[in-house]
């Protein structure tokens, strides 16, 4: 593992333009930052998709449960399952027969969540499963259980266009004829909402990206000097990308192990990608994979929406 960070980070960082893999954020410290922006007041994404569960949960158990059958309840990337736990306590006290299976590549993340599971929600049938999104699904004995995947968060949006047609894509050639996938996108929006979300007052997106460079230092030996790179969001409202740089404000040559890495001034390095959609961006990508959009939920300012697509 710590060996492909390094490989990938010098990829990127001997690439044209400059560029580190946002996957990379998720250190211990950077667990924590992800944490803080959730509750920040500028980062609106989590705030509206528990606001979509809370509203329409009754409307999200019909569209899960259109039988008395048994539903997997199958998350990707669990993580602390603050919005999802809004809807197992809901189904559960509905009565309905599901499963819970929450599915992270951090044993330590799963055995937090289950624990807190337990305590919280007595009488929910979880099977946690510490994998790759894939791998997992197909570890999963189901023997015709109906799989509803969660995608939520938005995280679909770390991706290219291109690389999430062909996550989607895998993802549906695993799938069943019937099977679900409720998934979260961001909205465009007023571009200056955007903006503010991946650029807080109180800096801590800014920590979450400088972060990665203190990671570079402490576990490839890297020389980066956190006080000459520069936070600079972006957005275009015609494509919906936005895109975090950390930009060099001189002219150096950091090291990072045996390898010494040049930076003219003012130079950037891409560090993320958050994709924002309009609706008939969903609806194509759906369509292009071969999903068909069963049903689409909103918050209130329709910031964001869940889209449930059927197989
Ligand atoms: C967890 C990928 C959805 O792109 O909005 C938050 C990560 N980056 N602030 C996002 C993130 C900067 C987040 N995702």
């Amino acid at each position: 593992m710590k060996n492909q960070f390094a490989l990938d980070v010098l990829e990127g960082l001997n690439a044209t333009p400059k560029t580190l893999p946002s996957k990379y954020f998720y250190d211990k410290k950077g667990d924590e930052l992800f944490q803080q922006i959730m509750e920040l007041e500028e980062y609106y994404l989590t705030r509206c998709e528990y606001e979509i569960f809370q509203t329409h949960k009754s409307d999200l158990l019909k569209v899960f449960a259109n039988s008395s059958h048994k539903f997997n309840l199958v998350e990707f990337g669990a993580g602390d399952g603050y919005k999802t736990k809004v809807l197992l306590k809901h189904f559960l006290s509905e009565g309905a027969n599901f499963r819970y299976v929450p599915i992270d590549i951090s044993g330590n993340v799963l055995r937090l969540l289950e624990g807190s599971l337990k305590e919280e929600i007595s009488g929910l049938e979880v099977q946690g499963i510490k994998n790759d999104y894939f791998k997992a699904l197909e570890q999963l004995e189901n023997g015709g259980t109906r799989n509803v995947i969660f995608f939520l968060g938005s995280n679909i949006g770390n991706f290219t266009y291109e690389r999430a047609i062909a996550f989607l894509s895998e993802l549906y050639a695993s799938l069943r004829k019937g099977d679900l996938l409720l998934i979260g996108f961001d909205l465009k929006k007023d571009p200056q909402v955007i903006l503010d979300a991946y650029d807080d007052r109180e800096g801590v997106t800014k920590e979450f990206n400088l972060n990665l460079l203190d990671r570079i230092n402490n576990e490839l030996e890297g020389s980066f000097d956190r006080d000459t790179f520069k936070h600079c969001p972006s957005y275009n409202p015609l494509t919906g990308t936005t895109e975090s740089f950390l930009v060099s404000t001189e002219e150096q040559t950091i090291e990072i192990m045996d390898s010494a890495i040049h930076f003219h001034a003012w130079e950037a390095i891409h560090t993320e990608t958050s994709q924002k959609y309009s609706l008939s961006n969903i609806s194509e990508m759906a369509s292009q994979v071969g999903f068909s959009v069963k049903e689409n939920f909103f918050d209130q300012r329709h910031y964001f929406v869940d889209s449930v697509w059927e197989k």
